[in-house]
């Protein structure tokens, strides 16, 4: 057995590396809306009402979202990010919305987004501002969690600005001790190896078991240069922070910026492949409004959406390189393997790839039923470990296929029971 193959059994027989944060939440990698990447720090609603920060963008994604087969698709968090608050807080202390944005104020905002099945998502700082300048919650922990609680908020982005770097690990602790306190269960999303890398290595075994996911590196932009660093930043340090994911705790890479403006549609295929390899959490952020057919038929993709959210939740490995071309392998359920293909020679045409050279291809031996899901679904059928298929990927594209085992039992069976018809439902999967 090769080293890489060796590598992804022993990975996907191994636990994550420490207990998650034990608030019964985020089991599968988040899945949702976040308006950051998009929206940014729109607080013109006289000129700009239908894209600035306000309550009505919230409102009208999650109409969206339940109309357009969000949320049917697994899309479940509404989630606002940096500027909503007023730049004052309230008599008592609290953080309260910006008045003349969100006049409803955040308590009636989520009731809004719960009547439609889906959850509401807020932003806040471990430090003394947000990123942006706006009011952040140190000195404030306890009474910022219960407020969030009391306005029935499901998930809270806590970010890392204007903090002493030293005392990042503490923060966030108390923070998720605070939230844990209300008795509200609120998914925890954090940003502290982010802040504390520069500083040190961070301890992921303290960040998972006081996060539901955290941010590792810099913000997603809508570029491919910034999708491809994060991909790469991803590999450089996948013996670090890999082994730390799993239900309850997951590595964040950041948004989807599918359906906007950077990206090639093969380069998103890569995003949307790569990110459900790596477990990530798909939180996307577009315009749900106004989205073309090609990006929400690939964000509502079953089969992608299928291999990030898959029970056993183990993150992905890249696990070959080479002749410009990344190998990417996720241990699915049923001893299934997801694997991408990255082309990332950015020139010329399409380019073929045997994929009997990935290093989890071992599993298909004696066979394996492959099913291929980018840039096609194609069904190709049994296949054995000489086979050879050739997938081919787009610059800066990437092919996707599931492999499946087929037990020597089940072609026993198949022998078996064959009596001009096949027996479909004794096929046994290892
Ligand atoms: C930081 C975070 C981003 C976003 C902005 C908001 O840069 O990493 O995701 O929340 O702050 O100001």
């Amino acid at each position: 057995m090769s080293r890489a193959a060796c590598l992804l059994v022993i990975i996907s027989l191994m636990s994550p590396a420490a207990e998650a944060l034990d608030n019964g939440l985020a089991l599968k990698p988040t899945m949702g809306w976040l308006h950051w990447e998009r929206f940014m720090c729109n607080i013109d609603c006289d000129t700009d009402p239908n894209n600035c920060i306000s309550e009505r963008l919230y409102m009208q994604m999650a109409d969206v979202m339940v109309k357009e087969g969000w949320k049917e698709a697994g899309y479940e968090y509404v989630c606002i990010d940096d500027c909503w608050p007023s730049h004052q807080r309230d008599a008592q202390g609290r953080l309260q919305a910006d008045p003349k944005r969100f006049p409803g104020g955040i308590k009636k905002l989520a009731d809004y987004i719960h009547s439609k099945g889906l959850k509401l998502g807020i932003y806040a700082d471990v430090g003394d501002k947000t990123c942006a300048g706006y009011p952040g919650s140190l000195g404030y922990y306890e009474k910022d969690a219960q407020t969030f609680a009391d306005w029935d908020v499901d998930l809270l982005k806590f970010d890392g600005c204007f903090m002493n770097r030293a005392l990042l690990g503490e923060g966030y602790i108390n923070m998720s001790k605070a939230l844990n306190n209300t008795g509200r269960p609120i998914l925890y999303s954090c940003e502290w190896p982010l802040y504390e890398w520069p500083l040190k290595q961070p301890n992921y075994t303290a960040i998972r078991e006081t996060c539901n996911h955290w941010r590792n590196f810099d913000d997603v932009f809508d570029s491919w240069s910034s999708v491809k660093s994060i991909l790469d930043w991803t590999a450089a340090h996948q013996d670090i922070i890999v082994p730390a994911a799993g239900p309850g705790g997951w590595n964040d890479p950041d948004m989807l910026v599918i359906g906007n403006f950077g990206l090639s549609h093969d380069q998103q295929e890569s995003q949307m492949a790569l990110w459900a390899i790596m477990a990530s959490p798909l939180l996307m952020s577009n315009d749900l409004r106004d989205i073309c057919p090609r990006s929400k038929e690939l964000l509502q993709n079953k089969r992608i959406i299928d291999i990030s959210q898959d029970s056993m939740g183990k993150q992905g490995y890249r696990t070959a390189k080479g002749n410009d071309f990344e190998v990417w392998e996720k241990p699915l359920s049923k001893n299934r393997l997801a694997i991408a293909v990255l082309n990332k020679l950015e020139t010329g045409g399409p380019r073929g790839f045997n994929i009997g050279a990935a290093p989890g291809w071992k599993i298909c031996g004696p066979q394996c039923n492959v099913t291929q899901i980018l840039p096609q679904y194609k069904e190709m059928g049994v296949q054995t470990q000489q086979s050879k298929i050739i997938v081919s990927v787009n610059p800066s594209g990437t092919a996707l296929l599931t492999v499946t085992p087929i037990s020597s039992d089940f072609r026993r069976l198949h022998k078996l029971n064959w009596q001009g018809t096949f027996v479909r439902r004794k096929h046994t999967i290892l």
